[in-house]
């Protein structure tokens, strides 16, 4: 409520915020936590609380009155549908390069992602974050955030045989044909559910083209696991519908939270001031950055450093599509869930990572679709707008040629062996790359460059930032296990340090 004291806000709550939330509990902290997406729990008229990818409705997107899907055209024509304006649970954030995709809502990302859980090999990770301890994030938090995100491993033996994993047993013998190594990857997804699905005996999600707008059944996202497992402790009390726009000292210690009450159209309801003795930020690495480029520009949190707003990356997310030999089909029921990967790192001449992704469209496609997780070295920066109020990010569409070189290096060589195209009907009426819409963003507020070497915003002790904002820009795998392992490591530091 408006003129509320608390000691611990947390904004947002995807993983770091879910994280930071659940063990400040366990160590007796009474926490707070607002989100600007809604609470889904609540079944619409259909009687469920999601809706799937085929019949896109106004759930699907955030305040949007076309869906921006991330497949936009199919065999010539445009596949947007009208949809009604609402708070719907992924956002398609527009800048001038780059369309960023998120969750919004109570478990932010967890609630659309494909829940690959998929840990860094360890000869990787001092790219990735060269300041932190790589052995105990391989003895301690890894492990600890892969048991708190209850991961688990597809049945190799079922996977064989489901008629879901039609479309990933081609992705496997075509990249394996053509000498790549694919690599099974873990999933939050539970798989026992996902064998009733496909036996008939429970109600499909996964096999019923639900992922990107939610997963109505199956899927461990972050309210079933740490969130639940936080609010369990009787101390921590989530907020829905709350958009935080304003953080600055407060007269008297602490610091003052500006926020607007939404309602499912996006209007504000009502304007509300708190003051909280101490403030985590968790809104994402485009929410978070946006938020501290702001109070920094608007003389808000003036002594941030210049450095916050920059090193922001894509995780080198590029999309590609082959069209398979007629004897190669692919499947017209497929899980969304995905559970392999091309694993052509080790190439040093363009390393990447790429998922085999579901295209479920209901009909055989022949089609295989991937996610190339990518090397690409362009960085992007925030920067408040004081035109528009708003904050823009210089990132350009052009910037992620590198990522495409990366993936012809696999693509290109099994379509040769294959005797097979690039489908071009896609990610446009002519184009082959996906290359201007990202899932993984990160970085913003980078550890050790923007923070201190856990997360602290140091000009303003109190201040915390727990999120993939403090990761630069690539994980070399897909990310939410990287940043619950990172927030797992630096929450428990904080509290160690900061709650004497
Ligand atoms: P996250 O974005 O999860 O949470 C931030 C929360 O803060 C959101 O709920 C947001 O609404 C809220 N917020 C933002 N601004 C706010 C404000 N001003 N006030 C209040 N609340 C605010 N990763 C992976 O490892 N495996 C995968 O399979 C996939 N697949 C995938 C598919 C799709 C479609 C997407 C969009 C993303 C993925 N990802 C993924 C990426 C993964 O979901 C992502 O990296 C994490 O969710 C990021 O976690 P964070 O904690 O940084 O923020």
């Amino acid at each position: 409520n408006d003129g509320d004291t608390m000691p611990i806000l947390v904004i947002g709550t995807g993983y770091g915020g879910a994280v930071a939330a659940l063990r400040l509990a366990q160590a007796g902290q009474s926490v707070v936590m607002v989100e600007k997406g809604m609470s889904w729990t609540q079944p619409g008229s259909d009687g469920k609380v999601f809706c799937n990818m085929l019949n896109p409705d106004g759930r699907s997107f955030w305040l949007r009155t076309e869906t921006v899907q991330p497949i936009n055209h199919f065999m010539g024509a445009p596949y947007d549908k009208a949809i009604s304006n609402y708070t719907g649970v992924l956002d398609a954030e527009q800048f001038s390069g780059i369309r960023i995709y998120q969750g919004r809502g109570v478990g932010g990302g967890s609630l659309v992602n494909g829940g690959m859980a998929v840990t860094p090999k360890q000869e990787n990770f001092a790219s990735i974050l060269p300041s932190v301890d790589a052995a105990s994030m391989y003895s301690t938090y890894y492990p600890r955030a892969n048991a708190g995100l209850k991961v688990n491993n597809v049945d190799q033996t079922w996977w064989q045989s489901a008629d879901c994993y039609q479309f990933a047993r081609v992705g496997k013998k075509t990249a394996e044909a053509s000498g790549f190594s694919t690599t099974f990857v873990p999933n939050v997804y539970d798989f026992n559910y996902m064998k009733q699905e496909q036996a008939g005996t429970a109600t499909r999600s996964a096999l019923n083209a639900e992922v990107i707008y939610g997963n109505n059944y199956g899927k461990n996202s972050l309210d079933k696991t740490y969130l639940a497992a936080a609010s369990g402790t009787g101390k921590v009390t989530i907020v829905p519908q709350h958009n935080v726009t304003a953080v600055s000292p407060a007269n008297g210690g602490g610091f003052s939270v500006v926020m607007n009450q939404i309602d499912t159209s996006g209007n504000t309801v009502k304007t509300k001031t708190v003051t909280a003795q101490k403030v985590f930020f968790a809104a994402g690495s485009v929410g978070t950055s946006k938020l501290l480029v702001t109070q920094k520009a608007t003389g808000k949190l003036p002594n941030l450093p210049d450095s916050v707003g920059t090193g922001w990356g894509n995780n080198g997310n590029v999309m590609v599509a082959r069209q398979n030999q007629a004897w190669d089909a692919t499947g017209s029921l497929q899980s969304c869930i995905p559970t392999l990967g091309i694993d052509n790192w080790a190439d040093s001449g363009g390393p990447a990572f790429a998922e085999i992704s579901p295209f479920p469209a209901g009909i055989e496609t022949f089609a295989s679709l991937y996610l190339a997780i990518t090397k690409n070295p362009n960085r992007g920066t925030f920067s408040y707008n004081s035109g528009s109020g708003g904050v823009d990010l210089n990132w350009q569409t052009a910037w992620n040629q590198p990522s495409i070189d990366c993936a012809k290096r696999i693509f290109d060589p099994i379509n040769t062996k294959q005797a097979t195209i690039y489908r071009t009907d896609l990610f446009g009426e002519y184009k082959t790359w996906g290359d201007d819409f990202a899932y993984h963003p990160l970085g913003g507020c980078v550890i050790n460059v923007s923070t201190d070497n856990y997360g602290r915003l140091t000009p303003y002790p109190g201040l915390y930032v727990i999120d993939g904002s403090l990761i630069p820009g690539l994980t070399t795998v897909n990310p939410f296990v990287t940043i619950t392992a990172l927030a797992e490591r630096n929450i428990e530091n904080i509290i160690a340090n900061d709650f004497k």
